[in-house]
């Protein structure tokens, strides 16, 4: 009889579901025999606007190097980054996605015995993370669907190594402000890594929310995480970056993949971010597509969560999986968020107005049929 693999995987892996991605727009049009481009997708949080053209030249001047390896230590990024953000480049860890920074400090930081704290309805990849690396997750209740910071600090023990917190935190939209973030920084054991992922920061630049970045001087234990994916448009590309102390980057650079981001990633990275009219309009088209969405759901008498993020949790009143289903069939892909423990709500992309339009119409007509 053939092993069981499966038996033979570390515990923590073995207890794994895999990642549940948003459903493709191909896959879907192959189910239901849809043509592809009817079908509106605002299941991943991707930038409706398309990648900036400025990226795309980009991406061309580079295809004739693609015989090449990309450069292992992404300077041109790195020095964009750096200048940016006010940091040295030793600072810096360049990732496939910054769901690779997510597993970087994972794989250097925990290990069976360890644990890491996060917020119930937090980021899926926290407890993938976690486990697959034999530690445990230290799951702290959430409170109004937000991060309890005091709750999280009261659950850091002695074997907690990393603290996940994402602001704004997905699927749920919800923030914290700069005075909960200092206080919970200056309580945190300066022992335990500190992981604030701020994967949507560029849509919710205001008052209300800190920036990271301004904390890394105080806090040694400080990670910030970011991505091109989002706000930049490039989530195919698959670049993010985290930006710590130089020790912490020196030992997540120990673990990483040579070229963990590819040239033609890192080719669009840098041009995306010197193109700000490009990120001003993802900011604008996603402030108004906020507003569009709340007006639907208020005119349709749902409730829903505030989010500073570029989607929104709406409470459709009943369960969410047949509601989910009901809008697939009229070719509008959401994300079901019941595996976040959240059975009643849909997690919704803010689109393109029209995509906006069509989505509430189909959620109007499944919620009445
Ligand atoms: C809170 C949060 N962090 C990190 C990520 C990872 O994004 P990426 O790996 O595309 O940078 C996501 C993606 O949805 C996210 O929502």
């Amino acid at each position: 009889m053939s092993c069981d693999f499966l038996a033979l995987a570390q515990p923590g892996v073995q207890k794994l579901s895999p990642y549940v991605p948003g459903k493709p727009v191909d896959e879907l049009a192959r189910e239901l025999d849809l043509d592809p481009l009817t079908i509106v997708k605002l299941a991943s949080n991707e930038n409706p606007m398309g990648p900036s053209p400025k990226a795309l030249e980009a991406i061309a001047a580079e295809l004739a190097e693609l015989t090449r390896y990309p450069d292992g230590n992404g300077f041109a990024l790195k020095s964009q980054l750096a200048a940016r953000c006010a940091v040295q480049t030793n600072q810096i860890t360049l990732g496939n996605g910054s769901n690779d920074i997510l597993e970087l400090v994972a794989r250097a930081y925990l290990a069976p015995g360890l644990n890491a704290v996060f917020s119930e309805h937090a980021f899926a990849v926290y407890p993938i993370a976690t486990q697959a690396v034999g530690a445990r997750c230290n799951i702290v209740p959430a409170k109004d669907y937000g991060h309890d910071l005091e709750a999280m600090l009261a659950a850091i023990d002695a074997d907690t190594r990393v603290v996940f917190i994402a602001n704004p935190n997905n699927p749920t939209g919800t923030w914290f402000g700069p005075q909960a973030l200092a206080a919970f920084l200056d309580q945190v054991p300066e022992s335990v890594l500190v992981v604030l992922d701020e994967a949507y920061i560029e849509y919710a630049e205001c008052e209300e929310l800190p920036d990271g970045l301004d904390y890394l001087a105080k806090h040694s234990n400080l990670l910030v995480s970011r991505t091109f994916s989002k706000a930049y448009g490039l989530a195919g590309l698959r670049v993010g970056y985290g930006i710590s102390s130089a020790q912490i980057a020196d030992v997540l650079n120990r673990v990483r993949q040579p070229f963990n981001v590819n040239s033609l990633a890192i080719a669009a990275a840098c041009a995306a971010l010197a193109d700000d009219s490009y990120l001003q309009q993802s900011r604008e088209l996603n402030d108004a597509g906020m507003q569009q969405l709340e007006a639907g759901f208020k005119a349709l008498g749902l409730e829903w969560i505030a989010s500073k993020g570029n989607f929104i949790a709406v409470n459709v009143g009943r369960e969410g999986m047949p509601v989910y289903q009901g809008l697939l069939r009229e070719g509008v892909i959401v994300r079901p968020v019941a595996n976040y423990g959240m059975p009643n709500y849909l997690r919704v992309s803010i689109g393109l107005p029209a995509e906006n339009v069509r989505f509430l119409e189909a959620l109007a007509k499944v919620l009445s049929a």
